[in-house]
């Protein structure tokens, strides 16, 4: 199930963030989080175990996927995905999205591929020096259905 992240899931958060990223948020990074108000924080649990996590940013004009992240043990079982889902149904279907991620995390780049992100260019060493991002964006999904 998924639910709004709590102050006490830090330990939990800040454990997969470390095992998920070369260089990972602090635990005070991911703790601001809670305080930002355009900041949405949430949490996929399965039998009480914290399995993975997602922040995302409503920024007025676009929303901005943060970070997503799942416990290696949880990985490829579609809590990815049930977190994206989370996240768009939040936004509603008008809404524009924005993330960067590392040029070659390609499971994350196929995961938002599956969602209709496309790279929209590459930020040089926007993870640290030689580690290039891509910008991918999606844009809001017509509510006019297909016109033939
Ligand atoms: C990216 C990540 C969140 C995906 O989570 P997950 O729960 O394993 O993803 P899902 O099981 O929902 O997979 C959804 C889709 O993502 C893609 N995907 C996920 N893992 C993949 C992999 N190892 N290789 C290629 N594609 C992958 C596939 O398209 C997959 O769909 P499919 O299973 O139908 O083929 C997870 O790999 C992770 O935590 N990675 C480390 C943190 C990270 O890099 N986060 C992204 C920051 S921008």
């Amino acid at each position: 199930m998924i639910r709004d992240a709590l102050i006490t899931d830090l330990d939990e958060i800040e454990s997969i963030e470390r095992a998920s990223f070369e260089e990972p948020w602090s635990r005070a990074s991911v703790e601001a989080e809670f305080y930002k108000d355009y900041s949405h924080f949430f949490v996929y649990e399965e039998n009480g175990i914290l399995a993975g996590y997602i922040i995302i940013w409503d920024l007025g004009p676009e929303w901005e996927v943060v970070t997503v992240a799942v416990a290696e043990r949880f990985r490829r079982k579609g809590i990815g995905r049930k977190l994206l889902d989370y996240a768009l149904i939040l936004s509603g279907a008008g809404a524009e999205w924005r993330l960067e991620v590392a040029c070659d995390n390609e499971a994350a780049i196929r995961l938002y591929e599956s969602y209709g992100f496309v790279e929209a260019g590459v930020i040089k060493n926007y993870y640290g020096q030689g580690r290039n991002a891509f910008r991918m964006l999606r844009e809001a999904v017509s509510l006019r259905g297909n016109e033939a």
